[in-house]
């Protein structure tokens, strides 16, 4: 089923909820072991007591050593996973009048900063084995400004923009690093968004959609298409016109 070579043996962080939580009981169900990861204990504890196959280890991925602990403690008890998924991350909308610079920092030590640690202490191992796909949970936020998001919006682009430039590079190397695009999702985090949202998927549905995507080795995991990939033609626009849809489109 996979393209990839696998141990079926999966790192989630953010496991505990949402898209991560969704992903993780999908893979258990198909017989992966999957240690899910986050702050909160008694979320991930509820999963993995219904779950022989889900194990989890508290993590706050803004903690770089913290990375590398749990990390060490995956490869010590279980070995080095064919699958890690540096999911968790945060989002707060952010009105274009008020620069908050406090939740522009908050977000990219979870969404980027986070993602940077969980990535070094993953690389090391799979390097060595040369095999291993990792999965950045970025967003279709990334693809252009949008009003309302920047902050959330500029530490997806930056996933996308670093997982470029690394993909070919560790390819060589044996490493499988691809971004996962979804467009929104019903979760804890798009609960908070005040207007409709366009082709709106449920979590499950996000699930199955990432795992269909494991079966290729191409760069990007973008769902549902049918709205994704409006917005990819959208980054192709020439600015004065990307600037005259969005605003038509948003009311902003
Ligand atoms: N929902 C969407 O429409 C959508 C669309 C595109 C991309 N995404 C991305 O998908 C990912 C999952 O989001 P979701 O929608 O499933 O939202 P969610 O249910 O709120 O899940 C976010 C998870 O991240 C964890 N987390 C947050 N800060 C953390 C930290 N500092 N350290 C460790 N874990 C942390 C949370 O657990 P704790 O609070 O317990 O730590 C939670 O389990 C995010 O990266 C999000 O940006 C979501």
């Amino acid at each position: 089923m996979m393209a990839f070579e696998t141990n079926k043996l999966a790192w989630i962080t953010g496991g505990g909820s949402g898209i991560g939580k969704a992903l993780a009981t999908a893979l258990a169900d198909l017989g992966w072991h999957v240690i899910i990861s986050g702050r909160t204990a008694p979320k991930l504890q509820a999963l993995s007591d219904n779950y022989p196959l889900i194990d989890y280890l508290t993590l706050d991925v803004t903690d770089k050593d913290a990375n590398i602990g749990v990390f060490d403690s995956i490869l010590t008890q279980w070995g080095c996973p064919s699958l890690v998924v540096l999911n968790a991350g945060a989002y707060t909308p952010m009105p274009a009048d008020h620069l908050d610079l406090d939740l522009i920092y908050k977000l990219n030590s979870v969404n980027y900063l986070g993602v940077m640690n969980g990535l070094a202490s993953v690389l090391p191992a799979m390097k060595a084995q040369r095999k291993g796909q990792i999965l950045l949970m970025s967003s279709v936020a990334g693809y252009r400004g949008l009003p309302d998001a920047a902050p959330y919006g500029a530490t997806k682009a930056a996933l996308i923009n670093f997982a470029e430039a690394l993909h070919m590079p560790l390819k060589k190397e044996g490493v499988l690093l691809r971004v996962v695009n979804p467009g929104f999702v019903t979760t804890e985090l798009t609960a908070q968004n005040d207007f409709k949202m366009p082709a709106q998927i449920s979590a499950e549905q996000a699930a199955e959609k990432i795992i269909d995507g494991l079966d290729n080795d191409s760069f990007e995991i973008t769902f549902p298409k049918r709205f994704t990939y409006i917005l990819k033609l959208l980054r192709c626009l020439p600015y004065s016109w990307y600037f005259y849809l969005i605003t038509k489109l948003t009311g902003k």
